[in-house]
């Protein structure tokens, strides 16, 4: 990607539906090339093909690490990737006489998996011209917010999640850090509480509106920010 309107080759992961889905037909219509990943070989291959001849298919469940290494060879062998998207992820109700269990389901995507594909990634990244990676958060994990009591989910009781998108934001910090003075931007995106199966399409925003912010941090030009967080308007609070 040699500025912020050439085409670029896009991975997006959990891209079979919700937001991921939106954001890949996003960017297939912007002109740029994108792998829809997928831990189902049917539903993603389903998703692909509504997408047109610009998206491809890939398998990819963030938590195994066979797939993760396999998804990264095929994409190498293709010619490479400019822009990572981690969106894949989960909620789960705590349980408080068996904590570990949602908790280690959850961190296992929301965390876990995004840094692992991070890292699996990072080398075909780091020959792009202009890499760009977006940690798909939200601002469940603002520990600002979630101290503010004016904050609209300020009485939510849940800990997994919320602990998840906190760690995800550190992870996008300590990257971002790592990958100073290079051309790489590296930033969270908070979509907005947005009606997909995550929460039984209870959100209020549409998957039109969350896909915004995530696809202008994908397509950041060179003078684009990174380490920091994003909604639609502006800045979250860490
Ligand atoms: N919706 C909201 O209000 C909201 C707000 C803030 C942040 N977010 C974040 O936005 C992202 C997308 O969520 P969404 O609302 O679009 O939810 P969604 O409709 O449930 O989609 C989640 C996607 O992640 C995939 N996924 C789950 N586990 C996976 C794994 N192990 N490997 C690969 N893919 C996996 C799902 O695949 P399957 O179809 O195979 O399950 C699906 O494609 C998530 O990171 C979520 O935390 C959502």
């Amino acid at each position: 990607m040699k500025a912020e309107n050439a085409t670029a080759t896009v991975l997006v992961t959990g891209a079979n539906k919700g937001i991921g889905h939106e954001v890949a037909r996003r960017l297939v219509e912007a002109g740029h090339s994108v792998w829809v990943g997928a831990r189902d070989a049917e539903r993603g291959r389903e998703a692909a093909a509504k997408l047109g001849q610009n998206a491809r298919f890939v398998q990819l469940d963030v938590t195994d690490d066979a797939s993760i290494r396999e998804a990264a060879q095929t994409v190498g062998k293709a010619g490479g990737l400019d822009v990572l998207v981690n969106n894949a992820g989960i909620v789960q109700p705590d349980a408080p006489n068996d904590p570990r269990g949602p908790l280690r389901a959850v961190f296992d995507v929301n965390v876990f998996g995004a840094i692992a594909v991070t890292y699996a990634f990072l080398p075909l990244l780091r020959k792009s011209g202009a890499p760009r990676i977006v940690n798909v958060s939200s601002d469940l994990g603002s520990l600002t917010r979630a101290t503010d009591p004016d904050y609209e989910f300020y009485n939510l009781e849940l800990v997994a999640y919320p602990a998840s998108k906190a760690a995800l934001n550190m992870a996008t910090v300590q990257l971002a850090k790592h990958l100073a003075g290079t051309p790489f931007k590296v930033n969270a995106a908070n979509p907005g509480y947005t009606a997909t199966d995550l929460n039984s399409h209870r959100g209020y925003q549409t998957v039109e509106q969350a896909a915004e912010v995530i696809v202008r941090l994908a397509t950041l030009g060179p003078d684009g920010p990174t380490g920091g967080f994003f909604f639609n308007e502006g800045e979250v609070p860490w």
